[in-house]
């Protein structure tokens, strides 16, 4: 019985750390969808709106200019107050998946 509990969380263990990459897409895809699109669009933000295209940009400089946001060494009264409440995870997430788009 003992082993079997054991067993069963080793199982769920390796299920939910293993496709890290694939399930971080789809995590930053929804929240893209539901918060990010309003303003910047998925693959282009709509043509009259003065926010930057952030579909096809290198992960890495979506990643740090998250960050700067976050701990407000970068000042955008809207993205600091957005950027506030993402997790590192988040953060990874969402610039995975925008890095991901072709624009
Ligand atoms: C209410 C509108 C709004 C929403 C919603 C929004 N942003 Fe922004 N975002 C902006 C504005 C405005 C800027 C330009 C700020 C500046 O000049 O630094 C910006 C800039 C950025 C930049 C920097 C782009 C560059 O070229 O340096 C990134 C990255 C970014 N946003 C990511 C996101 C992500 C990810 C989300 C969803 C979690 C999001 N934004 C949601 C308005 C928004």
């Amino acid at each position: 019985m003992k082993l079997m509990v054991l067993s069963g969380a080793l199982m769920l263990g390796l299920l939910s750390t293993q496709p890290v990459n694939a399930a971080s897409i789809y995590a930053g895809q929804a929240r893209a969808a539901a918060v990010c699109s309003q303003c910047h669009g998925i693959k282009t933000p709509s043509a009259d709106a003065p926010f930057p295209p952030l579909a096809g940009r290198d992960f890495a400089y979506l990643k740090s200019a998250l960050e700067q946001y976050r701990d407000k060494t970068r000042k955008n009264d809207i993205m600091n107050a957005l950027a506030g409440s993402l997790s590192d995870d988040d953060i990874a997430n969402v610039a995975a998946y925008y890095a991901e788009i072709k624009p």
